[in-house]
């Protein structure tokens, strides 16, 4: 298996992957919306027998901090592998070569959407025990789906911080 940055010419394939991958398109038109608002930062793709079987993407954030200042960040999303190649460590291995690569940017934080069963293991943290908030839930209805992870030795963001995904994730 091969990880390697996306192609436009790997565009198509993507747009299969996640529409098997997920049961609503709303994660297939995420993936379009981000690259046309030149918002996809980093799209690696995973391949093996000359097939695209699977993607992660991730995406510019902003924190809101109470006090006014804002601090630009990444989000992971969307993650997809192709069902009959699940549960062989490709998703796992794309998070890993995605984090690796994206620490090199700078960043202090990453924040993902999904099960904290999953995330844990790359050290994402459910946001709401520690006062972080999606700023497109208001009353935290997503709970522990929402997680955070800090990045290159910075401490967590303060308390009661709010983050914004890129607006291309209203299409969702
Ligand atoms: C989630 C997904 C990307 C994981 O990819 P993968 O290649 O199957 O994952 P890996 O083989 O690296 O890791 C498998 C582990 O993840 C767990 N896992 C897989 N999907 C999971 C999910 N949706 N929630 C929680 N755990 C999950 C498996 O149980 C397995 O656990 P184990 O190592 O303890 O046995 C893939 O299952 C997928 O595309 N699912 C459909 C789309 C989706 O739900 N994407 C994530 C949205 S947040």
């Amino acid at each position: 298996m091969k990880i390697r940055p996306c192609e436009p010419e790997d565009h198509t394939g993507i747009d299969t992957l996640l529409q098997t991958a997920f049961p609503e398109p709303g994660e297939a038109r995420l993936a379009v919306a981000l690259r046309a608002a030149d918002a996809d930062t980093l799209e690696l793709v995973a391949e093996l027998d000359d097939k695209i079987v699977g993607v992660t993407m991730f995406s510019p954030t902003q924190a809101k901090l109470d006090d006014g200042r804002e601090i630009p960040g990444l989000g992971l999303g969307p993650v997809a592998v192709l069902p009959d190649y699940q549960n062989r460590g490709i998703g796992a291995a794309l998070i890993e070569a995605g984090l690796d690569f994206i620490r090199t940017l700078g960043p202090t934080y990453c924040i993902v959407l999904g099960d904290p069963d999953f995330y844990g293991r790359f050290g994402f943290e459910p946001a709401p025990s520690l006062d972080l908030h999606w700023a497109g839930d208001p009353e935290d209805k997503t709970g522990n789906a929402f997680q955070v992870l800090a990045l290159n030795d910075a401490p967590h963001l303060p308390r009661g911080t709010r983050i914004e995904y890129h607006p291309a994730f209203d299409i969702v």
